[in-house]
């Protein structure tokens, strides 16, 4: 009888593992992001202004791949994206990458482009873009706006960075939430 419950139980475990409704799979992701997104911008604005700029990015280099990995947990897969990437990790695969085209088309059309959901079998993809905001041109905008000491930091823990030269309303990158069972 015991053997039965707990057979019961763990089949019923698992289940539930490869049963979350799809509605309940958006809900997680959308919940993850949004951690995602506070976390990385309390930190970033505390740091800044605790530490100063050029130290930021050591934090940063530190605090994002934490969080990626605190989130990233029960088949979801949590980080962020760009076609310029900073972090060798960043850059997006083929299907990401369509939708940061599509975001760009829409975006010159001058629309709002929006939360992307996909879902093929039981893998589910969620993505929300980064649009650039007047605060982050210190760290990826142009040289007038980097200052050199910075931009010396960033090349000397990233020395393939590409996130540069972007201007306040540009497409910077995307959050994406990946569940895979
Ligand atoms: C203090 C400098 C600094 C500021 C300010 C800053 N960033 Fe970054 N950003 C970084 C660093 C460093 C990384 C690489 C982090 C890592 O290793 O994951 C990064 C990575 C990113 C990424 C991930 C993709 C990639 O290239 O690796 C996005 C998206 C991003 N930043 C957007 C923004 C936005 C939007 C703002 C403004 C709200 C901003 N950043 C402000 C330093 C900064």
């Amino acid at each position: 009888m015991i053997r039965f419950l707990i057979l019961s139980l763990v089949l019923f475990s698992l289940q539930c593992k490869g049963n979350i409704s799809d509605s309940e799979k958006e809900k997680q992701a959308v919940s993850l992001i949004g951690e995602m997104q506070k976390e990385l911008l309390t930190n970033l604005t505390e740091s800044i202004q605790t530490k100063g700029i050029e130290a930021s990015i050591t934090h940063c280099s530190k605090i994002s791949p934490e969080l990626e990995n605190k989130l990233s947990h029960s088949g979801w897969n949590i980080k962020r994206i760009s076609q310029k990437n900073r972090n060798p990790h960043h850059f997006p695969d083929v299907r990401q990458l369509a939708v940061l085209k599509q975001w760009e088309t829409v975006l010159q059309e001058g629309k709002k482009p929006e939360v992307f959901i996909s879902k093929e079998g039981s893998s589910f993809l969620v993505m929300k873009p980064i649009l650039l905001a007047p605060n982050c041109v210190v760290c990826h905008g142009n040289d007038t706006e980097i200052d050199s000491k910075v931009r010396s930091k960033i090349l000397e823990i990233y020395p393939n960075d590409k996130a540069i030269g972007y201007k306040t309303g540009d497409l910077r990158g995307a959050f994406v939430a990946e569940f895979k069972e």
